[in-house]
């Protein structure tokens, strides 16, 4: 059975019928005093996939509440699936006195799963924080389905670590050249892009990241593409997360079309990771 995470209800239900299995009712609720509350109200008896992306503080309070209605329930087997992972990306001490906060959400996460399974983390080696068995779920492959006929394209990474995400994407396309930027980051929301000679010119170029979030790094990634004559400039990414006016900071530069995976449900969340997710499960 699936259980939803109040952020993954249209990703639990397609992966209800990806898989065939039946999807719990969930109660999400408030106490009075703010408090969150979870119910499980016909709890499975088998095993428990838990679905829930944690792009907010509640989420990850509202997922340890849904670990724990099951395992009070006596169900025998959970497995969490995180779809997007809040806090991955603070994955070590930038600074003097800083928490490695991935560390301490999936600590807590491990005292009530099994197994874990996260959708493309920003970096893979965050699974070595959780205490029960946990793997990556690769799902840029589905980030091709909404692209086509683009002209002699190139899927251009903004920064070497999302090379992988851009081959990925052009190999399930069918076809392209792949590049990446040079990307340095001043603060969370400035970031300097410096093009290689990667040749756009004419081309369409699909620009590829494992998230967006305030669109800073996509923006500056189109501004060198622009300043380079590229032809159509699209951008995909695993994560939508469009913090802030992310959307109109892209939609300005110049981004034909934004598209993304429901591990966040927004308005660009063309496609679907529950495929990738039921191959691993
Ligand atoms: C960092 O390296 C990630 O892969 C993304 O490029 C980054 O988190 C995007 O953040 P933003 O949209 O705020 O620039």
């Amino acid at each position: 059975m699936i259980v939803s995470g109040s952020h993954s209800q249209i990703l639990s239900a397609e992966l209800a019928t990806v898989t065939g299995r039946s999807l719990a009712t969930v109660e999400y609720d408030r106490f009075p005093d703010g408090e969150l509350k979870v119910r499980v109200p016909d709890p499975p008896t088998e095993r428990a996939i838990v679905v829930a992306s944690t792009p907010t503080s509640d989420a990850h309070l509202e997922l340890l509440q849904l670990q724990d209605a099951l395992r009070e329930a006596g169900v025998p087997e959970i497995v969490t699936v995180l779809p997007y992972m809040g806090y991955a990306r603070q994955d070590k001490v930038f600074e003097t006195g800083d928490p490695i906060s991935a560390r301490a959400m999936a600590r807590a996460i491990s005292t009530g799963a099994d197994r874990v399974l996260t959708v493309n983390p920003h970096e893979p080696a965050v699974t070595d924080f959780f205490d029960v068995p946990a793997d990556t779920v690769d799902a840029a492959g589905r980030l091709a389905e909404p692209l086509s006929d683009l002209s002699d394209p190139v899927f251009v990474a903004p920064d070497d670590g999302a090379v992988g995400i851009a081959e990925t994407v052009r190999d399930a396309y069918g076809g392209g050249a792949t590049d990446y930027f040079e990307k340095t980051r001043h603060s969370s929301t400035e970031v300097e892009i410096e093009p290689r000679d990667a040749d756009v010119a004419g081309r369409d170029v699909v620009l590829t990241d494992d998230i967006v979030a305030t669109g800073s790094t996509m923006a500056e990634a189109v501004d060198a593409l622009d300043a380079r004559d590229a032809a159509r400039v699209l951008v995909t990414c695993v994560h939508p997360m469009l913090a802030r006016n992310a959307v109109l900071k892209l939609s300005s530069a110049g981004v034909e079309a934004i598209y993304g995976t429901d591990t966040l449900e927004r308005a660009v969340s063309e496609v679907s990771v529950a495929p990738a997710i039921a191959e691993m499960l």
